[in-house]
């Protein structure tokens, strides 16, 4: 296949690269003056971060190889002082560059990395999963967590480059695949349509083959979605927001799961819930509602969650950190690609919405 490139644009822009065996990219993206290189990679990624360092030195670049801690492990405060001492010691300068390697836990962290050092150094992002490719490496949102919650901590910092290596997401445990998916639907209802035609045209198959083409036509129309929109509000003054559809109420999911939920499967339910809830204030027809439950469906994604959770959720809502004052918040659909606001809702609303995924 040929390589796809989408342009963000940004305080400076750059591309994000789709395709297969995308090393060469990746060097290229590097650049050719001989610098430092931080690659930041967790242990499962080790074989191919020895690779790809050899491939930099080959190019003329040092490269510093930091393997980080296993999933949200890596995104700590602890972490974060050693990457600081390892680049004071190597003397690393606003010359020098940081690659992360891995999923949205690794580049979330690198791109912090990069951005808290000396005001800030470039990044390339090399994500090598769906969830790192269409949401997390894309878009500049850097970040680590804190004992109180995820990503309390962070920066906007555009990478200078994303290369995403579809050939990465074969190793990728199905589950993690069908997670990730999850937000590729979601650009679908929120923007793109055609994302919706591609998994209901084959009932989810192509779209849950990590090598078929249809994952790659997934990964490049998500990617595009996102790039329009955060090139239109990277700091989330407005659109950006749109972004969220289906978080309030999966990010509720997740801390009531402690985490144990995958971040796509609680995504998954609050779309859902989120279709049920524009249902209920009378902007969302019932062709569409059943359609998330059919697509997120056809992708083996969870469509509901235990009845008597209501409580709980709706306290963890209350606080979750993208709510604006005293009111929730909701990203809800007036048509399939017309996303807008629900603010404050009543609870009767919220009742009957969840009384349907429950
Ligand atoms: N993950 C949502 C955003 O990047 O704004």
């Amino acid at each position: 296949m040929s390589t796809a490139r989408v342009l963000v644009r940004a305080e400076h822009d750059y591309e994000v690269l789709i395709g297969r065996a995308l090393e060469a990219e990746v060097v290229g993206a590097v650049g050719t003056e001989p610098r430092r290189v931080l690659l930041v990679h967790q242990p499962p990624l080790a074989g191919r971060a020895a690779r790809l360092r050899e491939a930099l030195g080959d190019a003329g670049h040092d490269v510093l190889l930091a393997q980080v801690p296993d999933g949200e492990a890596a995104k700590t405060a602890a972490v974060l002082t050693d990457l600081w001492s390892r680049l004071g010691q190597a003397a690393f300068t606003r010359q020098d560059l940081v690659v992360g390697l891995g999923g949205g836990a690794v580049t979330d962290l690198a791109g912090f990395v990069a951005a808290s050092w000396l005001r800030g150094v470039p990044v390339v992002q090399v994500p090598t999963t769906l969830l790192g490719m269409v949401d997390a490496a894309v878009g500049g949102k850097t970040a680590i967590n804190t004992p109180e919650g995820k990503n309390l901590v962070g920066a906007f910092h555009s990478p200078r480059a994303v290369v995403c290596d579809l050939d990465t997401l074969a190793t990728l445990p199905p589950d993690d695949h069908a997670a990730g998916l999850a937000e590729v639907v979601k650009c679908g209802f929120i923007a793109d349509p055609r994302i919706l035609e591609l998994v209901e045209a084959d009932g989810g198959t192509g779209a849950r083959d990590p090598g078929s083409p249809v994952v790659a036509e997934l990964v490049r129309r998500a990617v595009e979605v996102k790039a329009e929109v955060v090139s239109d509000d990277l700091r989330e003054a407005g659109r950006r927001e749109f972004l969220n559809y289906g978080h309030t109420l999966g990010h509720a999911i997740e801390l009531s799961e402690d985490f144990r939920w995958k971040h796509g499967h609680a995504v998954s339910v609050g779309m859902v819930f989120a279709a049920e809830l524009g249902h209920a204030a009378g902007r969302l027809g019932d062709e569409d509602v059943a359609r998330h439950r059919g697509v997120l469906g056809a992708l083996g994604l969870p469509l509901t969650y235990r009845q008597d959770r209501l409580p709980v959720l709706l306290e963890a809502m209350g606080r979750d950190k993208k709510t604006r004052g005293a009111t929730l918040r909701f990203v809800v659909l007036d048509g399939v690609g017309r996303p807008g606001r629900l603010e404050g809702p009543p609870t009767e609303l919220l009742e009957q919405a969840y009384a349907a995924i429950a």
